[in-house]
């Protein structure tokens, strides 16, 4: 039986014989004695189970709680416990961390220095939002965002720049590539309760003939979804497939005016592809999750999971996007809003998995708004995404879709039927915003109450207006 081979602080590791669900935190702390990786949430909200993943593509923070340990195979895995070197010497961000008082109780800290040696390894600058993912409660966030700074100029150490070309050397080829359909067992050996097996395919024709001989299998993204149904909802999910091996699926192309991206391309390096052609796209996508999310969820997991208030189906949909779906050898495509049939269903056929989506990489007009509770780090309680076509000042063509309005990611269509073929004034916006009432009724629940939802998609609509007319709306932006 083929185990999980990985780096664990530089020094190889195979496990055999977990349950295939078995998460990284738990392993960690309870077979391993690696305690330094706290659990505060274990469901990926708070950064207390960070830890550094590098592979050929590079280092990463990604949430302990949240990662199944399948997911790590081939790769390098660095914990608090691995970042002083090889002498007891501490890393520049733990010193860092003393001299700027970072610290108080500490519970938070090592998932604050792993986040923070992870972005001074890649040369990141941007700290609040490489911290947005790691919350404290006692020290405050001034004392660790200067530490933060004064790590950033310090020289990367030597001994954290072994784990990429360590890995390729260390696991053994074979294994990290060309994994066969594993077996794990669950703990206990023969003795105890099998684990129907999991499956780690490396193409996506593997997986279309084993999904569709497995239709009732669960497929396991980024798990930042399913992660939680195993840590909260403590549900069996087998039989289980991996697709962060699947490496076609992790491609972006640019072919005529679009963007290909492959379901398996993660948030974090979708944000990077659409920068400067969809720049409020990206805004968007920084205050998706966080950065320790962002690196582990992808986008066909968001789309997937037909959730009303994911933060990518709403932009998709404004910008006109087309979902690619297969099964077995056939494939086909879909608006993506003829996607969402009703609350959690889709179009979706047992079988079926989603294989990409396609976009404009252009639409100067597209802006995306999110409302929460929380600047970072919180979900939508609506996201409003609006894109619509102005000539000689007049409305010839409008794409708005909202989350968090319906049980569904929707398109506004009486709001768009009223402003096509209007002039573009505030008179015309006004006209419109009645037809909101028609397009949605949408529920009160914690986040929001319905009358809000409505009131405040209708200002996302003047806010739009005022957008586009050059007026800055951004509350990072507004002056008071
Ligand atoms: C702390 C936290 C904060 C979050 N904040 C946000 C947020 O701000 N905005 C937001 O939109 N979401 C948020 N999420 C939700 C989550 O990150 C997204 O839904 C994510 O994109 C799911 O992608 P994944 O790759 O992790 O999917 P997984 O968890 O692996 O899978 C999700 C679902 O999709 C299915 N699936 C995955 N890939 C495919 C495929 N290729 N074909 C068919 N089915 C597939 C799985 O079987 C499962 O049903 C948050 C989650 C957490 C834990
Ligand atoms: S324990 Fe909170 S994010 Fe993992
Ligand atoms: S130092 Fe106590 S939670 Fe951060």
């Amino acid at each position: 039986m083929t185990g999980i081979a990985f780096l664990l602080n530089g020094t190889p590791v195979r496990v055999e014989g977990d349950t295939p669900t078995r998460t990284l935190l738990d392993w960690l702390r309870e077979v391993r004695g690696l305690s330094g990786t706290k659990e505060g949430c274990n469901e990926g909200d708070c950064g207390a189970c960070t830890v550094m993943v590098t592979d050929a593509t590079g280092s990463r923070a990604l949430n302990a709680c949240i990662l199944f340990l399948p997911q790590l195979h081939g790769k390098a895995v660095r914990t608090v416990e691995g970042l002083s070197g090889p002498g007891g010497e501490m890393h520049p961000v733990q010193e860092a961390m003393i001299t700027h008082h970072g610290s108080q109780c500490g519970f938070c800290t090592p998932g604050f220095v792993v986040s923070m040696a992870v972005a001074q390894m890649n040369g990141r600058q941007d700290h609040d939002d490489v911290l947005a993912g790691n919350l404290c409660r006692c020290t405050g966030y001034a004392p660790i965002i200067r530490a933060a700074e004064a790590a950033a100029s310090a020289p990367v150490p030597d001994w954290m720049q072994n784990d990429r070309s360590f890995i390729l050397a260390q696991i053994p080829k074979s294994d990290a590539t060309t994994p066969p359909p594993v077996s794990l067992d669950a703990p206990g050996g023969s003795g105890g309760t099998h684990v129907p097996p999991a499956f780690r395919p490396t193409n996506s024709d593997d997986l279309a003939d084993w999904y569709l001989a497995h239709p009732d299998a669960t497929l396991i993204a980024g798990a930042t979804d399913v992660g939680l149904w195993v840590t909260k909802q403590l549900r069996d999910l087998a039989p289980i497939a991996f697709l962060n091996g699947v490496t076609d699926l992790q491609q972006i192309e640019r072919q005529g005016g679009l963007l290909h991206v492959g379901a398996g391309v993660t948030i974090a390096t979708l944000r990077e592809a659409v920068r400067d052609g969809l720049p409020s796209f990206a805004e968007l996508l920084r205050r998706y999750a966080s950065e320790q999310v962002r690196n582990a969820a992808t986008i066909g997991g968001n789309i997937a999971n037909g959730s009303p208030i994911g933060d990518g189906p709403p932009a998709l949909i404004a910008l006109g996007a087309t979902l690619h779906l297969r099964r077995g050898d056939e494939m086909r495509s879909l608006p993506l809003e003829s996607f969402f049939l009703d609350y959690r269903k889709q179009d979706r056929r047992p079988g079926e998995f989603v294989a990409g989506i396609s976009f404009p990489e252009k639409a100067p007009a597209l802006r995306c708004y999110k409302l929460s509770k929380r600047f970072d780090q919180d979900i939508s309680a609506l996201c409003g995404c609006f894109n619509l076509t102005v000539d000689q000042d007049r409305i010839t063509a409008a794409r708005i879709a909202f989350g968090g309005m319906a049980g569904i990611p929707k398109r506004a269509t009486h709001v768009e039927q009223a402003l096509t073929g209007q002039p573009w004034t505030e008179a015309t916006i006004a006209k419109a915003l009645p037809a909101f009432a028609q397009d949605f009724t949408p529920l009160s629940d914690m986040r929001a109450s319905a009358a809000y939802r409505l009131e405040a998609a209708a200002n996302l609509l003047r806010r739009y207006f005022h957008d586009l007319n050059g007026t800055p709306v951004s509350v990072l932006e507004v002056a008071p």
